[in-house]
């Protein structure tokens, strides 16, 4: 029978989105003889009305490009949603149900990160089967090794950390190199081990200022006249808490940021370095997918539609190893991933001499 799969992508926008749209249209149509109707600009365009058929020439071109061609938002949710130029938040969830059937839709394929997934688990009830794809730079999502975008934002931050070594080392410099990864270590932690990096910090660990210094001094003292740290971004200042641009709303939505600039402010007064920060923002986001994210997106794209031919849905689609694991949404919704203190890179980046803190 013909079956049309609502497909959309949520949560903030990574590499590798495409190439998963790109796989399940292509196995939605060709192998199964399935139609996919792509939903924009994540649960907006469910309450909103906007959508589109995806034909696999819709897809052509598109496996090396970042972002998604579907567009996505962070910050709607169908339960509390809050229409453009309007104050109060309704909930527009019944709505986003209408337009699923308005689309004939017998199932939802979701590419989303652990809040995305989380809430379109919510979403579906028993009302109609669905299955998640894992997708986020911060590979905080429980149930997979990995989540599309991960490994790309590693390629870009290593690059970066790679080529801030020439002016630390030229000019003898303290730099620091925030990233993101909301409340985990993850992309500080690979990128820091890939761009071999001297200081990494994780929120998962926890550092004092005075080892942060002793490490400066002492690197200085053996002749290595340069240091850089790679901080993830929810790492608490020395205050003890983590720092923030913006507040507003619901904590979920608070935006991470300035640690690193407290940071060296604390080590140049002691340390009498000169110490540099910067913020790679959006950078790490953005880009040509790498061929891993390339083919675990088709991957999964795989796992998840032979999981709706066999009917089962409440499930996502994450890689263990080699292999696809199918993942209760149930397991999956229950806050973020944090990194393992017995992960091996772990072990790893300590017998190596790296300060992980
Ligand atoms: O979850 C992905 C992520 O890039 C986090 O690492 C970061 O804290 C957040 O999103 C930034 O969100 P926004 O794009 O809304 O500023």
């Amino acid at each position: 029978v013909t079956r049309t799969i609502a497909l959309m992508t949520g949560g903030g926008d990574c590499p590798g989105l495409n190439a998963a749209i790109r796989a399940v249209t292509r196995i939605a149509v060709h192998e199964y003889g399935w139609n996919v109707v792509g939903i924009r600009d994540g649960f907006e365009g469910l309450i909103e009305r906007r959508y589109q058929p995806l034909r696999p020439g819709d897809t052509r071109g598109i496996l090396r490009i970042g972002g998604t061609i579907l567009g996505t938002s962070n910050r709607t949710n169908p339960f509390k949603y809050t229409a453009r130029g309007t104050a109060e938040p309704v909930d527009a969830s019944e709505v986003a149900h209408d337009t699923l059937r308005e689309i004939g839709a017998d199932a939802l394929i979701v590419i989303g990160g652990d809040g995305t997934l989380a809430l379109a688990h919510h979403f579906a009830g028993d009302r109609i089967p669905i299955v998640g794809i894992p997708k986020t730079i911060d590979n905080d999502v429980h149930g997979t090794d990995y989540a599309i975008g991960f490994d790309s934002c590693v390629a870009t931050v290593a690059d970066a950390v790679d080529k801030l070594h020439t002016t630390a080392e030229s000019h003898h410099r303290v730099m620091l190199v925030e990233v993101m990864g909301r409340t985990t270590g993850w992309v500080a932690l690979y990128s820091g081990l890939a761009g071999g990096a001297d200081i990494v910090l994780l929120p998962e660990r926890g550092y004092t200022l005075d080892s942060l210094i002793e490490n400066i001094e002492r690197r200085r003292r053996d002749g290595r006249h340069f240091t850089i740290g790679v901080v993830a971004e929810g790492v608490a200042g020395p205050s003890g808490s983590p720092l923030y641009t913006s507040q507003v709303g619901d904590p979920w939505d608070w935006k991470l940021g300035g640690v690193c600039q407290v940071l060296a402010r604390e080590l140049a007064s002691a340390t009498r370095e000169e110490v540099r920060t910067i913020v790679l923002g959006h950078l790490q986001r953005g880009g040509s997918p790498t061929p891993a994210d390339r083919i675990l997106a088709t991957q999964l794209a795989f796992g998840a539609l032979a999981a709706l031919r066999r009917d089962e849905g409440g499930v996502m689609a994450g890689v263990h190893g080699t292999e696809t694991a199918l993942v209760p949404l149930e397991r999956v919704a229950t806050g973020a991933r944090q990194v393992p203190a017995d992960l091996p890179a772990l072990h790893a980046a300590d017998a190596i001499g790296m300060f992980v803190g």
